[in-house]
């Protein structure tokens, strides 16, 4: 078949094959640049004499390739495709290899039967770019939160793209108010108006995909500068007082990127220290805080532009008490002559409160205490007064205590005498003198009137003789008091005692006394009976 005729046969047939059953698939058939296409058809098992494939880009149809039928040796390639086509003479396939941009277009079939009947069919061939390329720009190299407008462009080679956007793993979420998507020609544009601190963490990875190639951007993240925000002192509520010289800090933090820079205030004035930790041993080194005072920190943002500040925190610095001593007096006390005058004081320290007791309980009634209780009279001492005084002075850091043993001397007092006062003879003796006084009394005994040689406070006597009866006067004496005082005891040395009864004996005793009583009555009643009484009458 001469060219010319061929083509005007495929004119024709082009014309006519519009109408008729199509011989090929719907299209477009989608192919990547450089690699190979094998255009289908619907054909199988064909009869034909020839079928002869044609190309068309918007002009007239050029012939690509020719095959003859079974028993034909047809098989021609246009000098174009030379090496690059061929068609399976079973099938009709035409495959095209190493695809060019100028590949894309319309390409027909005709299939002539051997009765010349021609079948046709036609195909739109795409050849894309491959997708490659792939890159999200940021028109702003970082970002200020609320106040920037950011504009993200994705933009990559190949045909037909199609961009999405993933926020980590999901798509981004567009508004269409303050985050814009915006799709282009070949490219795709994210806008995020007063973009958040959270927008462009992502990371954010833009997708090019057409129908046959998918391809992914490097995953991009944008810092976006915010805060500070959330600006807070620790610890927010502490002591009302802290210890002086304790180990004590404030520290200050914020929500910010980037991180904060602090300063602090006392009492709205600001303090020469900076950063995060404001240390105790600053402020009283700057002599901030022996007034209860505020303490407020500012945290500033220098890409933001914003300082924020946190709530007051609010305490004093106190001095911890020590070296607390409780003075009383020196000499020698003695109870109702002397009085005493303690007084409490601390070395070092802000005391606030002094409290008293006298071994462990409230001092007694009678005690006078100065206006600030840092002393107390006792006036006159009393016996009562021995003991241990204590004081404790406190304020809200710490306390202490000191103690004051005060001796007062007192008595002897009237002794007090216990031992039997009758005793048989033999009997061992006993007697106890005691005589509450301080210091202990010195005891002498004193027997009918002569001094003896006992000078315990026990009067011992192994065996009781008659002589030993008599009157024992034990006397105290108290060199410090220069007092003494005496108390007389009489003992009596006896034979020996009645014979305790035995038990039939009270038995006996009780029936007699009974009986007794039983004959008493029994003659009350008979008297009663016997005895008249006269009448008045
Ligand atoms: C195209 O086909 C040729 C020949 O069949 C083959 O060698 C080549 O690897 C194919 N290329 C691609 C990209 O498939
Ligand atoms: C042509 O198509 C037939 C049927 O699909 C197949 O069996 C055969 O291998 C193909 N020939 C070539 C050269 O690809
Ligand atoms: C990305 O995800 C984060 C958290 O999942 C969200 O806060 C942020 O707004 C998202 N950004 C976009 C652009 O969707
Ligand atoms: C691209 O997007 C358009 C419109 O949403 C859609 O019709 C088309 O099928 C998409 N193509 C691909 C390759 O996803
Ligand atoms: C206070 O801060 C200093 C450093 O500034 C640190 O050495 C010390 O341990 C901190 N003390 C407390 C109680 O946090
Ligand atoms: C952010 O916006 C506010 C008000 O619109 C402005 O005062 C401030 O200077 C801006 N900050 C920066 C860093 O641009
Ligand atoms: C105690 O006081 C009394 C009377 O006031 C006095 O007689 C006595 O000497 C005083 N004792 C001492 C030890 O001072
Ligand atoms: C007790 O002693 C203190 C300190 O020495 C003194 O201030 C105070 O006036 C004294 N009190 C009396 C009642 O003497
Ligand atoms: C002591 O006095 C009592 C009573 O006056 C008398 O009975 C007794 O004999 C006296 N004893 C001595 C040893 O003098
Ligand atoms: C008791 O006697 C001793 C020795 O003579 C003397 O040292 C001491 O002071 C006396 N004690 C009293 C309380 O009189």
């Amino acid at each position: 078949m001469d060219p010319f005729r061929l083509r005007a046969l495929l004119l024709f047939s082009a014309v006519l094959g519009r109408a008729a059953a199509s011989v090929l698939p719907d299209g477009p058939v989608d192919a990547v640049l450089g690699r190979n296409v094998t255009l289908e058809t619907l054909l199988r098992d064909p009869q034909y004499a020839f079928i002869v494939w044609s190309f068309s880009d918007d002009s007239d149809p050029e012939p690509v390739a020719t095959v003859g039928g079974s028993g034909s040796t047809t098989y021609t390639v246009s000098d174009p495709y030379k090496d690059r086509v061929s068609v399976n003479r079973t099938n009709g396939f035409l495959t095209l290899r190493g695809l060019r941009s100028a590949d894309s277009g319309d390409y027909s079939i005709n299939v002539i039967g051997a009765d010349g009947v021609t079948r046709t069919g036609g195909v739109k061939l795409r050849v894309l770019e491959p997708v490659s390329e792939v890159l999200i720009k940021s028109d702003v190299p970082e970002a200020v939160e609320h106040n920037s407008t950011v504009v993200l462009i994705c933009t990559a080679k190949g045909s037909f793209l199609n961009f999405t956007w993933l926020n980590g793993t999901a798509a981004v979420k567009a508004d269409g108010r303050r985050v814009v998507l915006k799709e282009e020609e070949a490219s795709s544009q994210l806008t995020f108006y007063g973009v958040l601190r959270t927008d462009l963490k992502g990371p954010l990875v833009c997708t090019a995909a057409n129908k046959l190639e998918t391809d992914k951007s490097a995953a991009f993240s944008l810092t976006v500068h915010y805060g500070p925000d959330d600006v807070q002192i620790r610890p927010s509520k502490p002591a009302r007082f802290i210890r002086s010289r304790s180990s004590f800090n404030l520290s200050c933090s914020a929500v910010s990127s980037p991180a904060a820079t602090f300063r602090w205030f006392y009492n709205e004035q600001q303090v020469q220290a900076d950063g995060p930790v404001l240390p105790l041993e600053t402020i009283e080194k700057l002599g901030h805080g022996q007034q209860e005072g505020s303490y407020t920190c500012v945290a500033a943002n220098a890409k933001t532009g914003r300082a924020a500040r946190s709530p007051p925190v609010t305490f004093g610095v106190m001095e911890p008490i020590s070296g607390a001593t409780l003075t009383g007096p020196s000499g020698v006390l003695i109870a109702g002559n002397h009085s005493a005058n303690l007084s409490c004081a601390a070395a070092a320290g802000a005391v606030q409160t002094i409290s008293w007791l006298k071994d462990g309980q409230p001092l007694r009634p009678g005690a006078v205490f100065s206006p600030d209780r840092s002393s107390v009279l006792l006036s006159p001492l009393l016996k009562e007064d021995n003991g241990k005084v204590s004081c404790r002075l406190s304020n809200p850091v710490n306390a202490e205590d000191a103690v004051f043993t005060l001796v007062v001397n007192y008595g002897p007092e009237t002794p007090a005498v216990s031992g039997r006062e009758a005793v048989e003879v033999e009997d061992p003796v006993t007697l106890t003198c005691s005589a509450p006084s301080q210091p202990p009394a010195n005891y002498t005994w004193r027997f009918n009137g002569s001094l003896t040689a006992v000078k315990t406070a026990t009067y011992t006597i192994d065996q009781a003789r008659y002589s030993h009866s008599g009157t024992y006067l034990c006397e105290a004496s108290n060199a410090v008091t220069g007092r003494t005082s005496s108390k007389a005891f009489t003992l009596s040395v006896k034979e020996e005692l009645v014979e305790g009864l035995s038990d039939g004996a009270i038995a006996g005793i009780v029936i007699a006394v009974l009986v007794a009583l039983g004959a008493a009555v029994a003659l009350v009643f008979y008297c009663r009976q016997k005895v008249p009484v006269d009448s008045p009458y």
